[in-house]
This record gives structure tokens, sequence and C-alpha cells, in this order.
């Protein structure tokens, strides 16, 4: 690596965290507990809503969730929720041009 690509990695590293990724532009209304699982924040998991140890390299962690009994829950499937981890229909103002996995193109 030469001294600016090393310049500009550090940069990444300080200034820009790792990009949200859109798993889906939409909740994942599941059943769950009792029990605890395990929220995926970063977007990269493939087994969503749920954490499939994708973050890792990433700035991200799931989000515990704990579940007194069995219940459905619309897990937010688009990551930029304001009451993580449910969905509160912030993925219907998300710009068309954000970018997303699988189920936001
Ligand atoms: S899926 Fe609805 S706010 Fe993210």
């Amino acid at each position: 690596m030469n001294a600016r690509s090393e310049a500009e990695a550090s940069l990444k590293e300080d200034v820009m965290p790792d990009p949200i990724v859109i798993a889906q532009r939409g909740p994942y209304v599941v059943d769950v507990g009792p029990g605890t699982v395990y929220w995926c924040r970063c977007g990269r998991s493939k087994t969503q809503p749920f954490c499939d140890g994708s973050h890792t390299g990433t700035d991200f962690s799931p989000m515990e969730v704990t579940v007194a009994e069995r219940k459905q829950v619309a897990f937010c499937g688009c990551k930029h929720t304001k009451t993580p981890p449910f969905c509160d229909g912030t993925h219907s103002r998300l710009s068309v041009t954000e970018k997303g996995g699988s189920g936001g193109r």
C-alpha cells in the first residue's frame, strides 16, 4: 500500500462509517419468542431479520431482543428505523437512490 492509499484508508476508518445495507424496503413480520433473538443492524445478514455474523469487520453489532412470550413482531428491514428493532415506517420515506440489498432494487 502506498502513502496515498494508506492515507485514504486511514481517512475512511476515521471519517466514513460502514454503510448500512438496506436488506428490504419494508418490515420482516415474524413470530418470535419466548426467548432472545439478535436483530441485524447492518443489513448484511443472509438470515434477515436476524444476525448471521456478517457484520464482522464493520462497526455494527446486532441488537439483542428478548421476548417474554410468543408474538408477531415487525422487524425493520431497511435498517433506518428510529425505533430499532421495530419498523416505524421510515422505509417509505427512503430515497429511491438509496443503495440497498435485494429488496431495495
Ligand atoms: S422497514 Fe420499516 S422502518 Fe425500516
